[in-house]
């Protein structure tokens, strides 16, 4: 078997630093072999456990520190393996592996010797031609893969998500993505999702997301622009069932000045906004039969109008539209255009709702939990069994958003170690009662009850700082968590 990096024999000098206790130490050790996963060192006095830092003597290079722990240990020598905090170390290290590589004989991986030819290994059939500068890059993602090959069959839903996140971040380079556009899950239905995303993203196809509510579109779109050639342009969301049908032909086309009473400057439109990047329009099923006409006209001829304009102007928008509305249903009784369904339906993204995602709610919880902080709750810990039991059980009809507000919800009520069924109104009473609001004053009241709560677990639990949020009173704020039953931790 060969192996999945280019290793090179060496007889390298070089300082180990570790703490044992309080006090730093330093061992002078050989670094026998070498690669950029890792090395075999000889000559440690004794045991390591903790992370150790090594700084090899490189004849002609700076001074690099590697971050290390050893894995195995045996008498003197021992394997380490490197962990790159940042990766500006690794084409230092790479340079010195390139000289070390020139003089060896034999494919690196498995050691063939394949004579003078040949970009790849006959043997192994690994990628050879180390001076390409697109090697290291090749290098990682063929590792990256041969690795996950190797453990597929014991790796775990958290395991799962790193390793999304790493594709995401070290493998497409999606850089500084904002934490609230994390996308968690590791179910089946998800992982299709993911790949949808990932093929679809790369193209500039319209795309139409469907989904209950709740459920991701708008994060969705998000992705699909974040892993696209448009990422560093606009993405811009305008939810059509928010605007008045009146102002939203404005807002989506702009005006030009004097176009009606009241338009004194030209007014740019979502659409020229977003040139070069990415329109959502969410909740499209809103949109009224003239705006779905401009809108199909966009989409045929690449061309916006002002209102008020004599003439259009192109621009380079890609569509990403969705809904929640049966737009089958709507196009047969006449309200949705089916020349418009079919331009945006061009590739489709079916939302699965939370329920159909198996284990991906404790997932969820268990990320939201880390992410509202249990700052201000020194003694909580997490979700009591019974939680995880009643989260998996839930059929959770408002999706993720539902989850993030009881989420929210039980690491402000939970009074001891653990966040119980009862503090997330996940108890069978309250299911049984039914909790969803149905009525509107029941709506209004529930949403209230939200924001004190997000309020509250935002500001670490400080009345002050909570009520500076929502902009009322202390009094007020006492008021309303008296209203809602709400407690502050017991610290
Ligand atoms: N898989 C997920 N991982 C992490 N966060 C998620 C996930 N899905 C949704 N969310 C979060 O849940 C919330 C709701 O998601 P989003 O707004 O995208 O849903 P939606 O389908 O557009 O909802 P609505 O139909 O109510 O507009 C957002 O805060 C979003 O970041
Ligand atoms: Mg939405």
């Amino acid at each position: 078997m060969s192996r999945l990096d280019v290793r090179v024999k060496t007889r390298l000098p070089a300082s180990v630093y570790f703490l044992s206790g309080v006090d730093q130490r330093e061992e002078t050790v050989t670094v026998n072999e070498l690669s950029l996963s890792g090395a075999l060192i000889e000559g440690l006095s004794f045991e390591i456990k903790e992370p150790i830092t090594i700084s090899p003597k490189f004849p002609n290079l700076g001074k690099i520190e590697l971050f290390a722990e050893v894995v195995r240990a045996n008498n003197s020598r021992a394997a380490v393996r490197f962990y790159y905090p940042d990766r500006t170390i690794i084409p230092m290290l790479w340079d010195y592996l390139l000289e070390a590589l020139s003089s060896q004989e034999g494919c690196p991986y498995c050691g063939h010797n394949n004579g003078a030819g040949g970009k790849s290994c006959g043997k192994c059939g690994n990628y050879l031609d180390f001076k390409d500068a697109a090697y290291l890059d090749r290098h990682f993602v063929n590792t990256f893969t041969a690795r996950i090959k190797g453990r597929q069959n014991r790796l775990e839903s958290e395991h799962l998500q790193r390793i999304i996140s790493f594709i995401d971040t070290e493998l497409l380079n999606i850089q500084g993505q904002s934490p609230d556009r994390e996308f968690v899950g590791t179910s089946p239905a998800l992982l299709d999702v993911f790949s949808m995303i990932r093929k679809v993203a790369r193209t500039d196809m319209s795309v139409l997301i469907l989904g209950e509510s709740g459920t991701g579109k708008e994060l969705t779109a998000a992705a699909i622009h974040e892993r696209s050639e448009r990422k560093r342009k606009p993405f811009i969301a305008v939810n059509c069932a928010a605007i008045p049908e009146g102002l939203l032909e404005a807002e989506l086309f702009g005006y030009e000045k004097g176009a009606f009473t009241g338009a004194y400057a030209t007014k740019l439109g979502k659409f020229e906004i977003a040139d070069g990047g990415t329109l959502f329009l969410d909740e499209i099923g809103d949109l009224s039969p003239g705006l779905q006409a401009k809108l199909l006209r966009f989409l045929e001829d690449r061309t916006v109008e002002k209102v008020g304009a004599k003439s259009g102007r192109k621009v380079d928008v890609r569509i990403v539209a969705a809904t929640n509305c049966d737009l089958n249903g709507m196009i047969e009784k006449g309200s949705f255009r089916h020349d418009l369904f079919f331009r945006l339906n061009a590739f489709t993204i079916k939302l699965p709702p939370l329920r159909e995602r198996g284990e991906d709610p404790v997932l969820l919880a268990k990320y939201f939990l880390k992410k509202i902080g249990l700052a201000g709750k020194s003694s909580l810990k997490g979700f009591s069994e019974a939680a995880l039991r009643a989260i998996r059980e839930y059929s959770w009809p408002g999706n993720v958003r539902e989850l993030i507000n009881k989420v929210r919800r039980g690491a402000v009520m939970a009074g001891g170690e653990f966040i119980e069924p009862c503090d997330m109104e996940l108890d069978r009473q309250t299911i049984t009662i039914g909790k969803e609001p149905t009525t509107f004053s029941d709506k209004v009241s529930e949403a209230k009850k939200d924001l004190v709560l997000e309020a509250l677990a935002t500001s670490n639990f400080v009345i002050a700082r909570a009520a500076r949020v929502l902009r009322i009173s202390r009094p007020s704020l006492y008021a309303l968590m008296k209203k809602y039953e709400i407690k502050l931790p017991s610290q």
